[in-house]
């Protein structure tokens, strides 16, 4: 995500205003926002403020604040959320949904279900279609939801379309089978196949608030690259919720940069950053 600093020298963001946003954000999405991050609210609060015509940051937090309809809030988590993600991140992850696909699928289980948990803009939930298209004859019963805070990642990962850019470590193989080469506003985009986009479900899911509106339970879950916003607490809420939610020998991988020590009652690692429970 760009960040775009024009006019940031025009506004004041006090240190009084700034902890009043790190705490509402706290409060809503469990992100732990650090000094570190005050440029980074600044610059992208303000470019927000600016497509509303406001030039003030506590005016802009009230607005927030008074917004019956809670669109403001999602506005503002849509602008302060990182959303890097690419086809095949972390591949190991993808070789092991793979070889736990056709294992479940040999001995006879007739419906499988992946949680992809904070999907970003869908390069992680397009690239397990991928793996189940490869590991798994069509007629199996295979379902992806993928899930995000952020609205506009979603809206990006229902349309299937992506940049050249999150595709480069995906083998040469799958792009010339799964995706369509087209023009979009000038630029040359790769359209996901019907085969994948019709196992992925789309649904703004706050990982933060516990207890989830879904049923599962999955057989795998991806949790990757999202917990390192949250601290502890949100951190165990979350884990047992999945732990919740997933089956008897249900699989969770989560980012290779996130230790889970300690922080799992029901499962345990099998290999790092993957779970069985
Ligand atoms: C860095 S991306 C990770 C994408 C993908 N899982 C991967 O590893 O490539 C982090 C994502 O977490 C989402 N996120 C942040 N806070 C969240 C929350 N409370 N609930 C759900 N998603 C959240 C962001 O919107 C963003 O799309």
């Amino acid at each position: 995500m760009m960040i775009d600093n024009t006019d940031q020298a025009e506004q004041e963001l006090s240190p009084k205003i700034f902890l009043r946003y790190c705490d509402l954000i706290y409060d809503v999405a469990g992100i732990k926002l650090g000094a570190q991050k005050e440029s980074l609210l600044k610059a992208r609060v303000s470019k927000r403020m600016r497509a509303l015509g406001m030039n003030c940051f506590e005016e802009y937090l009230s607005h927030i604040e008074n917004d019956t309809s809670g669109t403001e809030i999602v506005e503002l988590l849509n602008a302060i959320s990182t959303n890097v993600t690419y086809f095949f991140r972390e591949r190991a992850h993808f070789d092991v949904l793979g070889e736990t696909l056709t294992k479940l699928y040999n001995a006879g289980q007739t419906s499988i279900r992946i949680w992809s948990a904070a999907c970003s803009s869908g390069e992680e939930p397009y690239t397990m279609a991928i793996m189940v298209r490869e590991s798994l004859p069509e007629s199996a019963d295979v379902k992806i939801l993928a899930t995000d805070i952020s609205t506009k990642v979603l809206q990006r990962a229902k349309s299937g379309i992506f940049d050249y850019k999150s595709m480069e470590k995906m083998p040469d193989k799958y792009m010339s089978k799964y995706f369509t080469r087209i023009t979009e506003a000038d630029a040359v985009k790769y359209q996901a196949s019907d085969s994948l986009r019709k196992l992925i479900t789309f649904s703004r899911i706050n990982l933060a608030k516990p207890p989830f509106a879904m049923r599962g339970p999955f057989d795998v879950v991806f949790c990757r690259n999202v917990m390192i916003y949250f601290d502890n607490e949100v951190r165990r809420g979350l884990l047992s919720e999945i732990e919740r939610l997933l089956n008897p020998k249900g699989l969770l991988m989560v980012g290779h940069a996130e230790s889970l020590s300690g922080m799992l009652s029901n499962m345990k690692s099998i290999r790092p950053s993957i779970y069985v429970k």
